[in-house]
């Protein structure tokens, strides 16, 4: 018995070492269910360096406004990594990741990339959501020579900050002109409002966007009316809005407020349809917007109508992991990841210049939210869909090209 104690220690080790990848909050190279952190240095914050652990990190909302956000973008990315991790990992080693919540607010996402900078000391960053986010974060990112992919972030400045910077999902140009030429050639409408979140550069721009295309196809904004995230009351600027007897709202907000703005327009009597981006992306918007949000119409990255069998088995792989139909952040999410795991397969070594190398290569990429080749502006070039809001889930209506 005496002797067999060491062994038994050495094997107890060992299963700590692997239970604590899978209780701790990170790293989770396993993908274990992450706790929701604040930007705080994570327990267990040694580094991987010269260990047998590649580590990744990522910033995302878990709790606050857009929370839906970084939950499914979390999910995404553990998908990727345990199908890497299973099929033997990058460099003979295995993938992990630190997740910092940003609590939806741009502030903590700056700082949370900070910490997986400079005490995490991971080889690359995955996010932001909200682009006012990873505008924040790509600041840090860029400075540290630490490469960083938003799987979702559509302002056209994210990716301005700098050639360490990347995303494998479309902008907002191409966005806000897929709606104005829905609106003005699929709904036919003639004279719209828009009311914008003025607290988000992706809303401020798309609003942007949409006005300048929507006119230029010989169509009339009647009105921009504005918000801040995080309001609850938007009767007035409605009530503005309803003056103008618009045919269509141009919403481009996130899912939390356009819910809410959804109902208030019924009551104040605009029936016209709502329009938006990829913000309204959430399971939740069924939930906030009810009735009154349905019929109206939004764009987005991936449809899960898509009946491509690679977009189909990520669906049903996704289900059965996490228990709901993936949204495009899941599916973007599992995109980026994929796609930094690649690069870390063909980067000459796990440098930052060497791993945004390895990134700014990335060609005809089989994503499950379209083919991703990065261009000379870091950005991925791919075609929209047009969604619509259904009972309790989404509609796909059309796809249109860049
Ligand atoms: N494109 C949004 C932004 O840049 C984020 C987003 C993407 C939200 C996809 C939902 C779905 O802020």
């Amino acid at each position: 018995m005496r002797r067999l104690a060491p062994m038994l220690l050495a094997a107890l080790a060992v299963l700590a070492a692997a239970c604590e990848k899978k209780t701790q909050p990170a790293p989770s190279g396993e993908g274990g269910a992450q706790t929701a952190q604040q930007a705080q240095p994570a327990p267990g914050g040694e580094t991987p360096a010269g260990s047998d652990v590649i580590l990744l990190g990522q910033v995302g909302a878990l709790t606050g406004g857009q929370a839906t956000f970084g939950i499914s973008t979390r999910n995404g990315i553990e998908m990727a990594i345990k199908e890497a991790n299973a099929a033997g990992g990058v460099k003979g080693k295995k993938l992990a990741i630190r997740v910092y919540d940003n609590q939806s607010k741009p502030e903590e996402a700056a700082q949370a990339a900070t910490r997986l900078i400079t005490q995490d000391k991971v080889v690359l960053i995955l996010g932001d959501v909200a682009s006012s986010n990873s505008l924040a974060m790509a600041e840090k990112a860029q400075a540290a020579g630490v490469p960083m992919i938003t799987p979702s972030s559509t302002n056209t400045t994210v990716t301005q900050k700098g050639d360490f910077i990347f995303r494998v999902c479309f902008i907002d140009p191409f966005q806000g002109y897929v709606m104005a030429k829905f609106a003005r050639e699929n709904l036919k409408l003639g004279k719209v409002a828009v009311l914008q979140d003025n607290k988000s550069a992706y809303s401020i721009d798309l609003s942007d966007v949409f006005t300048r295309k929507f006119t230029e196809m010989g169509g009339k904004v009647a009105t921009t009316e504005s918000y801040s995230q995080g309001d609850t009351d938007y009767r007035a600027q409605l009530t503005a809005i309803r003056k103008t007897q618009p045919e269509g709202i141009y919403v481009p907000g996130y899912y939390s407020e356009v819910g809410i703005i959804a109902r208030q327009a019924r009551e104040v009597g605009l029936k016209v349809p709502l329009m938006g981006g990829d913000g309204w992306d959430s399971e939740k918007l069924f939930e906030l917007g009810g009735t009154a949000i349905q019929g109206s119409y939004f764009s987005n990255h991936y449809s899960p109508d898509n009946p491509d069998p690679r977009v189909q088995k990520f669906i049903s792989e996704y289900k059965a992991a996490y228990g709901g139909v993936p949204d495009a952040l899941a599916a973007l999410g599992y995109d980026a990841a994929r796609v930094a795991i690649e690069a870390l397969k063909r980067a000459k070594d796990l440098s930052g210049p060497a791993v945004r190398d390895a990134i700014a290569q990335t060609k005809d990429f089989p994503g499950v939210a379209g083919t991703i080749t990065l261009d000379d502006k870091r950005n991925a070039v791919k075609s929209a869909v047009v969604l619509k809001v259904g009972d309790g889930k989404t509609e796909y209506v059309t796809t249109v090209n860049p």
